[in-house]
Formats: C-alpha cells, sequence, structure tokens
C-alpha cells in the first residue's frame, strides 16, 4: 500500500462517513436549508471523524457549487469539484484555518484570529476556523475565543473539535452546536477495512479485521492504521496469524479457552494456555486486557441479560454466542474476585521485570488443582 490509509480514506462527503448517522442528519437538514449554525463543538473519543467532519463541513460552507445552484444545495453536501472544495481537501484554502490548540496552546493564534476574522474571506463565500484539540487552549486564549463567539461576523464559521468535551468551558460550549461523536461498532469498523481490502486488494480473513475492530476499540484511525501495517508486510495478507505477530495479541479462540478455564476453575488447563502465549512472544498485557474484558462481560450479562443489546455493538455475534454461553456458568462472588484479581495483576505487571508472575499468582488464587 502506498499511502497511509487513514489519510487516503479520509471520507470527502457526509455519505462516506461511517456511523454517526445522528450527526449526519442534523448537517445535511442544517446545510439543506441553509441554517449552518455560526459555531460547532463536535466532541467525542479519539479516531471517530470529528477532524474528518470540521472539513466537510468547511467545504460545505464554502462550496460554489451549492452557492449557485439551489437544487444541488438541497442535498447537503459539498460538491468536491468547485475550486472551494478542491483547495480545502488539499489543505491550502487561505480561508480556511486550522489551529492545532494542542501544538502551541493557542495563544498567539486566537490573538492573530480576532485581527483575522475582521478581514472578509479572500476567495471563498466564508472564513472558517478549525480549532482542533479544542480543550488544549490556555484560559487566556479561551477568553480571546469567547469575546468573539459573543459577537461573530457573519462570513465567519467556526469549528471546534475535541476528545475531552469536560476542559471545554461551560461559557464556550453553550455558545456552540455540540456534535456527540459515538465510538464506531465492530461492525462498522469491520466493513470499512473490507471495503479497503477490497480496494487495495489486500486479502483478508474476516476474524483478522475483526481483531483489528477489538484492537481499535471503537477508533477507526487506529483500525486502519493497524490495517495498513499488516497489510504492507511481506506477505500483504491480513490474516489472524500477520495480526498476532504485528501486534502480540492473541486470536480470540485462545482468549475464550483462558477465559473458559478461569471460569471453570480449571488450573491445569489455565496454566498450560498462559505459558502457551507467553512462549510464543504475545503480548501478555493485551492477553490479560482481552481475558478480562471476556469474563467481565460474560458476568455482567449473567446479571442483566439486556446489556447483550451494548455488547453487539463491540462484537462479532460468534463472539457475542460464546459469552452468553459462559454468562450461564458464572458464580458471582467467585467471578466478581477474579475480575478483580486480573485488574490488580495487570497493574502489577506494568511495574514488574517478570510481568507473567502477577497474571500467574491471579490464575493460581481463582483456580483450583485438578482432582486425583
Ligand atoms: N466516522 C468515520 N467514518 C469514516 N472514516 C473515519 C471515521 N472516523 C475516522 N475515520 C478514519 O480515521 C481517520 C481519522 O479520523 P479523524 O481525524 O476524523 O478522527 P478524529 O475524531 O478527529 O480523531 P482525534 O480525536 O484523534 O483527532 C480518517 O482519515 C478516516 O480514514
Ligand atoms: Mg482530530
Ligand atoms: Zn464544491
Amino acid at each position: 500500500m502506498s499511502a497511509s490509509s487513514y489519510r487516503t480514506y479520509r471520507p470527502k462527503d457526509l455519505t462516506e462517513l461511517v456511523g454517526q448517522e445522528h450527526i449526519i442528519t442534523v448537517l445535511r437538514n442544517e446545510a439543506a436549508a441553509d441554517r449552518i449554525a455560526h459555531a460547532y463543538l463536535l466532541y467525542g473519543p479519539r479516531g471517530t471523524g470529528k477532524t474528518t467532519t470540521a472539513r466537510i463541513l468547511a467545504k460545505i460552507v464554502t462550496c460554489e457549487k451549492r452557492a449557485k445552484d439551489a437544487a444541488f444545495a438541497k442535498k447537503g453536501e459539498p460538491c468536491n469539484e468547485c475550486q472551494a472544495c478542491l483547495t480545502i481537501d488539499a489543505g491550502q484554502a487561505l480561508d480556511v484555518v486550522e489551529i492545532d490548540a494542542a501544538s502551541n496552546r493557542g495563544i498567539d493564534e486566537i490573538r492573530n484570529l480576532k485581527e483575522n476574522i475582521q478581514t472578509l474571506p479572500s476567495s471563498f463565500s466564508h472564513k472558517v476556523f478549525i480549532i482542533d484539540e479544542a480543550h488544549m487552549l490556555t484560559p487566556q486564549a479561551f477568553n480571546a475565543l469567547l469575546k468573539t463567539l459573543e459577537e461573530p461576523p457573519a462570513h465567519v464559521v467556526f469549528i471546534l473539535a475535541t476528545t475531552e468535551f469536560e476542559k471545554v468551558p461551560a461559557t464556550i460550549s453553550s455558545r456552540t452546536q455540540r456534535l456527540h461523536f459515538h465510538k464506531l461498532t465492530l461492525q462498522e469498523i469491520v466493513a470499512k477495512l473490507e471495503h479497503i481490502g477490497k480496494i487495495e486488494n489486500a486479502l483478508s480473513e474476516r476474524e483478522a479485521l475483526e481483531m483489528i475492530a477489538r484492537l481499535a476499540d471503537g477508533g477507526l484511525r487506529d483500525a486502519e492504521s493497524l490495517f495498513d501495517q499488516i497489510a504492507s508486510l511481506k506477505d500483504g495478507q491480513v490474516t489472524v496469524k500477520n495480526v498476532e505477530r504485528v501486534v502480540g495479541a492473541v486470536d480470540f479462540n485462545r482468549i475464550v479457552d483462558m477465559s473458559a478455564a478461569l471460569i471453570t476453575g480449571d488450573r491445569t488447563r489455565a496454566l498450560d494456555i498462559l505459558y502457551q502465549v507467553h512462549g510464543q512472544g504475545h503480548n501478555l498485557f493485551q492477553f490479560n486486557k482481552d481475558v478480562t474484558e471476556y469474563v467481565r462481560r460474560a458476568l455482567s450479562l449473567s446479571l442483566n441479560p439486556s446489556l447483550e443489546q451494548w455488547f453487539a455493538k463491540e462484537l462479532a455475534q460468534t463472539e457475542l454466542e460464546s459469552i452468553k454461553k459462559h454468562a450461564a456458568r458464572i458464580n458471582e462472588k467467585k467471578h466478581v474476585k477474579l475480575v478483580q484479581d486480573l485488574i490488580t495483576a495487570y497493574m502489577q505487571m506494568r511495574y514488574n521485570p517478570f510481568p507473567i508472575v502477577p497474571f500467574e499468582v491471579a490464575i493460581i488464587e481463582n483456580t483450583a488443582e485438578a482432582k486425583k
């Protein structure tokens, strides 16, 4: 693969955005009715489409075809063909200013911005200011921004993006239209990876894609870059073996085996698996985390079966079925302790020169010797 897929496959319009239907609907309707707000706050977890959406929105605001063609404007999308759309995609638009608050905390930028918003756009209909990682702005920068948000000139649109909504002062966020980005479901991530795989002609196993999606924990950027990394190995195939090799993660069957051994208290089996996984050089931290997740899901499901609807978003169907089966074998007291011990072991592993030891102790404490 030549370019990083997360750059190549950045959606160019709202139609290409995966998940986030609620946001797509709101923005399309506003664009169709020509009621774009003067300030937006896009917030939510890493790699779920905030910066992508900010740029699409910048194109919608400035798109020349939308301004000229009323029928087209009703679509609520950018045309991706006019000068404005093309220069924004190329990252060369003077009237679209991207400020990365993380790299310089924004004081000078916001000061410049106050002057900058007074002047009219140089070539587009509007000026758009995208303030990424907005939670990193200093209090002074937030103050300066607040003043401009109170009386924004008609030709200006602000788009703030952040992973940490709580760190944005309420005085700021209350003056914006807030759009909450969700984690993507496992199915959505797998579907996008499958799509990329087809275009890139990379052979990929369904199970491997599910593994990548699970590791990415709802974020598409991480999923795409891991996919990329694996697809650019010598054999270029996204197989369970290759995913294991690159991240040291363990395939789901072994997570199930270990979880089953722990849930049923089978010490011999659990230790066998631990040593196998360790011996093959897999990442024990990830393995502990995966097993903890499995057991705690079985535990939660046993206590509240309706949680299935949430787990269905994070897991493949076969995984969910397997966890449901184990939920039937849960003993609340015993397995709450098991989860606690696995978490404690995880934390101890970080400071231990032999990370296998805390894991091993947790196993021993939560299983019994086979009856002779
Ligand atoms: N909802 C999505 N639909 C399609 N692709 C997505 C989506 N979210 C993320 N991606 C992919 O991941 C890449 C990174 O997305 P983006 O930069 O928009 O994430 P972000 O939410 O701004 O993340 P961060 O909080 O880390 O800045 C995009 O180039 C795209 O390939
Ligand atoms: Mg971003
Ligand atoms: Zn356009």
